[in-house]
């Protein structure tokens, strides 16, 4: 950098740049004074100051040039020209709060109305709580106001009228907390055409609404996510402008009135989760603009019309209670690209006529039967096929594997026959293979181990057989492999070891047999050999899986002692042995893991011994060799050498799985990335590589690094993280890149981050430097102390604390991108205040030079969104779904996987329905009373927003922020 500053410019440069500045100055001023008039300068003026005293300190209102119009948020119009006014101010998002001051924010409402040239009001994403009473009765200067934006605001209480507003042409109150009904606040908006509601609490009928007939202009009506109830009226139909009319996740009930669907121009149709009943009305299918109709989640009973899909592009009727044949036509229309019908009673076949169009087919859950249609292999552009859950008694089509861009086949459930066709090895995007629950056998086609981008694969209760090919090692991206209930026969191929993207392997209930042999350590969520013919010794290599949660190893031939090995493993919490012919003493496993052995006669299944049985007999075995080389190299020696051994044997025993060195690393480089001089004379690095290469002094192990506690000779501690290079994707020539990241992750300031002070290099891993105010981490506190539980106030203030945290990075300039973000990663200071953590691992780690998918390079089981395996890109909305697991572990008090299912999935699958919302909720706190009930209502809304499997529909980080503050 300072380099450049000694090159001198030119002369003429410098000339010309002061000659077009001066030009640039004075035309400013000119403009400045010919532009708004007295009146606005003033109260744009006023209103600076009071905006400014309403917002956050952060967020202030630039309002430095002289020039109103010149300022952001601003529009003036026609620009520039003497009779310029105000049209436009856009506050979104400002930090604007009117509780902290409701005189102040009267004056606020009193100075807009005074803007009488207005035309556009952009309120959203602030603290709103209320409107002034004067602004619905007094303000009559905004007549000529046709847009008003305060969406994602904490507007609470009923609705004021807006009969002073009447130029409204669009008016956005979504995601507040609007109550009560709707009676005749909108009349008088004669040129309404968009008015949303969406996302509030309010009730009622909205007979007044679209009843009287009164706001007939409106093309876009959304009034999802409330509580809005009764029948939708007839009258709705009078509404011959609209093009968009959202009904969704409300509690309408009735039929659909007689005449629905007499809207010429509508486009999408969405009655979403309501409790509507009856046909689906035929008359949709003359209304030639409708492109999206979704009705999905609702008691329609009957059959689905014919023809209904003829104009359609998205249809969604899943989870209804439709019956009888899918119509002959409905799949076949060119323009149709997504149909759901999964969850009704449709029986039959499926008709064999299908769009070339058509992305995504779901039919599953209902009682289809007869043949998978071999038409399907015509359809290039499937992603997603679900048949699962009918009576399908077919082969499987080797047509199929002509969708050449297919990531999603579920055939799961039905009553398939015969082999897997090994055209379906042609799929290279599939993602997904489900096949599980049919009847098909014989063996898993090579072919289908070239599936380079399969991430799943469950074949489990069919009745496959043959021995599993080493092959295998094909689906190098293959994360999840289930062939639970099968006949597979023989020995698992070794090659099974280069799967190192797997995290679950069920091999259960199968006739396999001969020695497990080493197995990948991305192993994370279960080991299944159960109810097989394996026998021997169970490997000691086994305890190398330190991620591994589940090992059952029950119902096989296994003997000998259990290996101590198996009690380093540290995220182990359910060990099955039972039913084999174990020997020996069980050894001594930590508190949190349940050991099941019975059935094993010989096996001594103290959990509360010594223990120590293996180690004292290696330990005997030792010493019989080393006396026979005793022998020869005299007595003296044997001492020391026993010695040496036997503390370095002990040593390692204690500490596997941890990795212990007995000389303290040797320091590459070590550099401050503060310029606070306590911790610059505090630190000493020779001192902390000393406590690094004490097992004892580590108190925290993630994912990818490992923290020490470390004393410096002035008496303070420092947490001291290890970042491990080895086996990451470590851009090359890293150590000076490294440096330059850090330092620039350094000058970041934001109480809700950890930021590092000072790292260290060694040859093979960086040691980074924090001050040490760890009172542990979000998942120690949540799931492993029993005794204290946190209450609901620490909870929401770690959630918002975290947000901010988030908020903050994602924000900026160069956003910073977490790579692993779960509660481990997030420390508390205390019980309200949490840091974000592991900050600079998407700077360390590259995902792309990955051999594996994204989904195994980045983050912890349970908080990786779904889109990861497909994408291979780390995200901000990637970050938002992690941040919404968190949520719900603070709202639930469940880890982020237990048994085997994700957190998020849980949730999402238990709150379809409302009223089932509360029972997923910690009961721990949400007992403590009604207040706290509503708000872990609200938030838990956020939270479900935020694990959207689709990636788009998350919310951005600072809109989670502003609707977290609002749920208090
Ligand atoms: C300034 O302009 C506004 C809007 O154009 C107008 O209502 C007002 O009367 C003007 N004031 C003066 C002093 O000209
Ligand atoms: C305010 O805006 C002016 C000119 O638009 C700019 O030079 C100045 O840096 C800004 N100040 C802040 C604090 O952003
Ligand atoms: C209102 O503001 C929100 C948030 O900025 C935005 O998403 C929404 O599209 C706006 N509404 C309208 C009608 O423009
Ligand atoms: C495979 O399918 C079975 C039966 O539906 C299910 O229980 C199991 O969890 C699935 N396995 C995986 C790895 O998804």
């Amino acid at each position: 950098m300072e380099r450049y500053a000694h090159i001198s410019f030119p002369f003429p440069i410098i000339f010309s740049c002061f000659f077009f500045f001066t030009i640039f100055f004075i035309h400013g001023l000119l403009a400045s004074s010919s532009q708004l008039n007295q009146t606005q300068v003033e109260i744009m003026r006023n209103l600076s100051k009071t905006l400014n005293s309403l917002t956050g300190s952060n967020s202030e209102w630039n309002t430095t040039n002289p020039d109103p119009c010149s300022w952001e948020r601003v529009t003036c119009s026609p620009q520039s020209s003497p009779d310029a006014a105000v049209t436009q101010l856009s506050f979104s998002g400002l930090g604007l709060s009117t509780t902290k001051n409701s005189s102040f924010s009267t004056l606020l409402f009193d100075l807009i109305c005074g803007l009488n040239t207005l035309e556009h009001l952009d309120l959203s994403l602030n603290s709103i709580t209320t409107l002034p009473e004067s602004f619905f009765a007094d303000c009559v200067g905004l007549s000529g106001l046709k847009s008003l934006n305060l969406s994602y605001n904490g507007l609470d209480g009923a609705l004021g009228n807006f009969s002073n507003f009447a130029g409204l042409e669009t008016l956005d109150l979504s995601f507040n907390h609007l109550t009560g009904p709707v009676h005749n606040q909108f009349d008088s908006l004669s040129r309404l055409k968009s008015l949303n509601l969406s996302s509030n609490r309010m009730v009622g009928t909205v007979q007044s609404l679209l009843g009287g007939g009164k706001v007939l202009t409106l093309e876009e009506l959304v009034l999802s996510s409330n509580n809005f109830s009764g029948n939708i009226p007839n009258s709705v139909s009078e509404y011959a402008n609209l093009t968009l009319l959202d009904l969704s996740q409300n509690s309408f009930n009735g039929s659909l009135p007689n005449g629905f669907g007499e809207f010429p121009k509508l486009e999408t149709l969405l009655l979403s989760s309501n409790n509507l009943v009856g046909d689906i009305p035929a008359s949709l299918s003359g209304i030639a603009t409708l492109s999206r109709f979704a009705a999905n989640e609702n008691k329609f009973s009957g059959t689905i019309p014919g023809g209904l899909t003829k104009y359609m592009r998205i249809l969604d009727l899943s989870y209804n209670q439709l019956g009888g044949e899918i119509p002959s036509d409905l799949l076949s229309p060119p323009s149709l690209e997504s149909v759901d019908l999964t969850g009704n009673h449709l029986e039959g076949a499926i008709p064999a006529n299908l769009s070339q169009g058509l992305y995504r087919l779901r039919l599953g859950g209902n009682l289809l039967n007869g043949t998978i249609p071999e038409a399907i292999g015509l359809l290039s552009g499937l992603k997603y096929l679900e048949l699962e859950g009918n009576k399908l008694d077919s082969g499987i089509p080797s047509q199929i594997g002509d969708c050449e861009n297919l990531t999603l086949l579920n055939l799961a459930d039905n009553r398939l026959r015969g082999g897997i066709p090994k055209e379906l090895g042609n799929l290279r995007q599939l993602v997904e293979l489900e096949l599980q629950m049919n009847n098909l056998s014989g063996g898993i086609p090579n072919e289908i181990f070239q599936l380079s981008s399969l991430s799943t694969l469950n074949l489990s209760r069919n009745s496959f057989s043959g021995e599993i090919s080493s092959a295998i090692s094909g689906l190098k991206k293959l994360t999840n492999l289930d062939l639970n209930d099968n006949m597979f026969f023989g020995s698992i191929p070794s090659s099974i070891n280069n799967l190192n993207n797997l995290i679950e392997l069920q091999l259960g209930n199968n006739n396999l047999s001969g020695t497990v042999p080493p197995m990948p350590s991305s192993l994370t969520i279960a080991l299944n050999l159960s109810s097989n013919l394996f026998g021997g010794s169970i490997p000691s290599y086994l305890g190398s899986l330190s991620e591994l949660e589940v090992l059952d190893l029950s119902h096989n031939n296994f003997s000998g002692e259990v290996p101590n090995s198996l009690t380093k493993l540290q995220s182990l919490t359910l060990l099955v042995l039972s039913y084999n012919r174990l020997s020996g003493v069980l050894p001594q496993f930590p508190p949190y893991v349940n050991v099941i052995t019975n059935g094993n006669v010989d096996l001594i299944g103290t959990n509360d011994g010594t223990g120590t049985v293996t180690k004292k007999k290696r330990s005997s075995l030792m010493i019989i060799i080393l006396a026979i080389i005793g022998a020869f190299l005299g007595l003296g020696l044997i001492a020391a050498v026993l010695l040496y051994v036997f503390s370095k044997r002990f040593y390692r025993v204690e500490d596997e799985g941890i990795e212990i060195s007995e000389n303290p690393p040797q320091i590459v480089d070590g550099c401050f990335v503060t310029s606070n001089s306590i911790h610059r004379s505090a630190i000493d690095f020779s001192k902390a590589m000393e406590a690094v290469s004490d097992p004892r002094n580590v108190t925290l192990k993630t994912r990818f690094c490992t923290y020490y506690k470390a004393a410096m000779p002035n008496g303070t501690s420092y947490s001291v993280k290890k970042l491990n290079w080895s086996d990451k994707s470590v851009p090359s020539g890293t150590h000076e890149k490294f440096g330059q990241e850090l330092e620039s992750l350094g000058r970041l300031s934001s109480s809700n981050v950890m930021v590092p002070l000072a790292y260290v290099l060694t040859e093979d891993s960086a040691y980074l430097f924090y001050e040490n105010a760890h009172e542990g981490t979000l998942f120690e506190f949540l799931h492993r102390s029993k005794e204290n539980i946190l209450d609901w106030s620490s909870r929401y203030s770690i959630a918002l604390g975290v947000a901010q945290g988030l908020t903050f990075l994602h924000g900026c300039a160069q956003p910073v991108l977490l790579l692993d973000l779960s509660t481990l990663t997030i420390h508390l200071k205390s019980t309200t205040e949490p840091q974000v953590g592991d900050i600079e691992l998407c700077k360390v780690i590259d995902p792309s030079k990955s051999t594996g998918s994204l989904s195994t390079v980045a983050g912890s089981v349970g908080y990786i969104p779904p889109e990861y395996a497909y994408t291979m890109r780390l995200t901000m909305s990637g970050n938002v779904y992690s941040f919404g697991v968190i949520l719900l572990e603070l709202l639930t008090g469940k880890p982020p996987v237990s048994e085997g299912v994700e957190l998020a999935k849980w949730a999402l699958s238990y709150s379809t329905r409302r009223d089932q919302r509360e029972q997923i909720l910690d009961p721990r706190v949400s007992k403590a009373s009604l207040g706290v009930r509503s708000q872990m209502l609200s938030v838990l809304k956020v939270a479900l927003a935020c694990v959207n499997l689709s990636p788009e529909a998350r919310p951005k980080m600072r809109h989670v922020l502003s609707m977290l503050f609002n749920a208090k």
